[in-house]
């Protein structure tokens, strides 16, 4: 795993440097604000656990997050990643936050309800709270959207997954860190011992904490992976619980570690550029 990210590292820095050099200017700013954020980057990746009860090999998970929808991302953007979505025929779902930009000042939330209602995942879908969807009567307008489409909200709770083969996993879901009380303690309290957990975390930076928990994987967002790269340097920069774990994958602990994945999300907030950052959705297959 490290020499592939190794040399996708060097390839996207080399290729950053090229782009920056050809793209300075007018190009450059061009390129960030109109082509980037519409490069949508489906990315795919095994998860390999031992832990996992033989009933879940081959399960497909879609994760999407930070969608930030009123800022720059729009709804005919939604609807097309919607259908991006299905057609990867995922099993579960998982939405890890932000997606609003501004919660407050949303006004199509039945035109979303009806949009997130035609996502599929026959063993559900998932989602957990993000910094942006706190906030003022925020907080109560994403637990309504997201309610109202089919997804389970996971605020410091868990809810179980269960096969007709009566194998089942669990999956662990936490408040934002920023701007919510996450409570991981609560989160994991009904998950009996030795379960395969997954745990849902919009801040990233909380997996030092997780790991020192049963749970096997963490998926979160929040990072946008820095939205601006700089070639040879990294993230310009990225926000609070996203600081130490920006994009990809990590592992934390020793003994039996934590496997972490940092998508980069789809939209922007702050500034409307995405540069040797794209767009993401993910899609993981348990084995
Ligand atoms: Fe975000």
């Amino acid at each position: 795993m490290t020499e592939k990210v190794t040399r996708r590292t060097f390839i996207k820095r080399t290729l950053g440097s090229l782009l920056a050099i050809a793209g300075t200017g007018t190009g450059g700013y061009y390129y960030a604000r109109e082509i980037e954020p519409r490069m949508l980057d489906i990315t795919r990746h095994n998860i390999k656990s031992a832990d996992l009860p033989a009933g879940f090999n081959g399960i497909k998970i879609v994760q999407f997050s930070d969608t930030h929808i009123g800022f720059q991302y729009t709804m005919d953007q939604l609807e097309k990643l919607i259908s991006k979505i299905n057609q990867l025929q995922p099993d579960l779902i998982f939405f890890t936050g932000d997606l609003l930009d501004d919660a407050r000042h949303f006004q199509e939330e039945n035109k979303m309800i009806t949009m997130l209602n035609q996502l599929n995942a026959p063993l559900g879908k998932f989602a957990v709270y993000g910094n942006h969807d706190h906030g003022g009567y925020g907080t109560d307008v994403y637990k309504q959207i997201i309610e109202k489409s089919g997804f389970t909200l996971l605020l410091n709770t868990a809810a179980n997954v269960e096969l007709l083969d009566g194998s089942s996993l669990w999956i662990a879901g936490i408040d934002d860190a920023m701007l919510g009380k996450p409570d991981l303690a609560a989160a994991m309290a009904k998950v009996p011992k030795n379960s395969f957990t997954i745990l849902l975390s919009h801040a990233p930076d909380k997996a030092d904490e997780a790991a020192r928990h049963p749970i096997q994987l963490q998926l979160s967002g929040h990072s946008h992976g820095g939205q601006i790269q700089i070639p040879f340097y990294g993230p310009w920069v990225t926000p609070p619980f996203a600081e130490k774990y920006v994009e990809g994958f990590y592992e934390i602990g020793d003994d039996k570690p934590l496997m972490l994945y940092v998508n980069r999300g789809l939209g922007t907030t702050r500034l409307p550029f995405r540069f040797l950052s794209q767009p993401e959705l993910a899609l993981f297959t348990l084995q």
